[in-house]
């Protein structure tokens, strides 16, 4: 008898399979999942793990309960590190940091934020660092720091700068003001809003949009896309060759001949009209 796989997971984050797809959950309900220390060391290490768990090909990050994040954990992050030494409180961001900002935007698999409830302050990090983004129409986000006496730190004010324009982003930083999931959809931070009903079947279905996909050829995609958008466009073209070569070298499916034939030989597939044959 094989035994059964651990499930990743901690006090503070839930992981559920189902069919190719990892369930992450910040589950901390009682708290509105506010984001602590622990929280961000168990992300770690769910995050390293189901990187390389065959079980996982799309991880959807969300949230347990009626909220998506209520932002850094106000007590456990900002008060309980204010008592901490300056080499403890360094090691907390870099972990907080870690999760939320770069693994999340350099992941190998892809990553689908489903925002389910309440969404403020350092939520965004995560929100906007995932490939794609689905929201109930009816869940709250907010920039709330300003209206308590900090500013949208961590990462968050340059999270917010790559997908909302200056006008926008800098509202909603100096105001505080909370908009819905549709006002969400408006502004570029998720690609859909949906009603409550139907957030998590459309969240399913677009992650099994992206399974069906070949999945060297889906990484390498993800990742020419975020590094050449930080690049000039002379790098960009270089580099975008070279990433292109090193695709069709690294995918073992050979995704590229098998279009290629099927579109130029055997005339049994059209690109206008859907997707060539993997397994041919
Ligand atoms: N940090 C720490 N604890 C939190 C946080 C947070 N960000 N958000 C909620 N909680 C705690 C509450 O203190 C409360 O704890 P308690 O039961 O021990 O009293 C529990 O979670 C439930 O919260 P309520 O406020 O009672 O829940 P309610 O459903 O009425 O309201 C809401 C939810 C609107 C999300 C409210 O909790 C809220 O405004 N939270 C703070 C939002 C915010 O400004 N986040 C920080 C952004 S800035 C940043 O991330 C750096």
């Amino acid at each position: 008898m094989t035994e059964e796989k651990p499930v990743p997971g901690g006090n503070t984050v839930l992981v559920k399979f189902e069919d190719g797809i990892a369930w992450v959950h910040l589950n901390r309900p009682e708290k509105r999942n506010a984001m602590s220390v622990e929280l961000a060391r168990e992300m770690n290490s769910v995050l390293d793990a189901l990187e390389i768990d065959d079980r996982c090909g799309v991880i959807v990050l969300t949230g347990s309960g009626e909220a998506f994040s209520a932002g850094m954990d106000l007590q456990g992050f900002f008060r309980s590190t204010d008592a901490i030494t300056d080499v403890e409180r360094h090691r907390a961001y870099r972990e907080t940091r870690a999760w939320q900002w770069r693994t999340l935007m350099h992941y190998a698999k892809p990553t689908i934020a489903m925002v389910n409830g309440w969404c403020f302050g350092g939520a965004f990090t995560p929100l906007i660092c995932c490939d794609l983004a689905i929201t109930d129409e009816d869940a709250v986000f907010g920039l709330s720091e300003i209206n308590w006496g900090i500013i949208p730190g961590g990462v968050v004010s340059k999270a917010i700068s790559t997908l909302m324009g200056d006008r926008q982003a800098l509202y909603y930083v100096m105001t505080g003001e909370k908009f819905d999931g549709r006002h969400a959809r408006e502004l570029g931070l998720v690609n859909e809003a949906v009603p409550t009903a139907q957030l998590k079947e459309r969240t399913r279905e677009l992650a099994n949009i992206l399974l069906e996909k070949n999945p060297t050829v889906l990484r390498q995609a993800r990742m020419a896309y975020k590094y050449a958008r930080e690049m000039d466009w002379e790098l960009a073209a270089e580099y975008l060759t070279a990433k292109g070569d090193q695709t069709t070298f690294v995918d073992v499916e050979k995704g590229r001949d098998q279009g290629l034939k099927q579109f130029l030989d055997e005339k049994t597939f059209k690109p206008g009209l859907g997707n060539y044959d993997r397994d041919g």
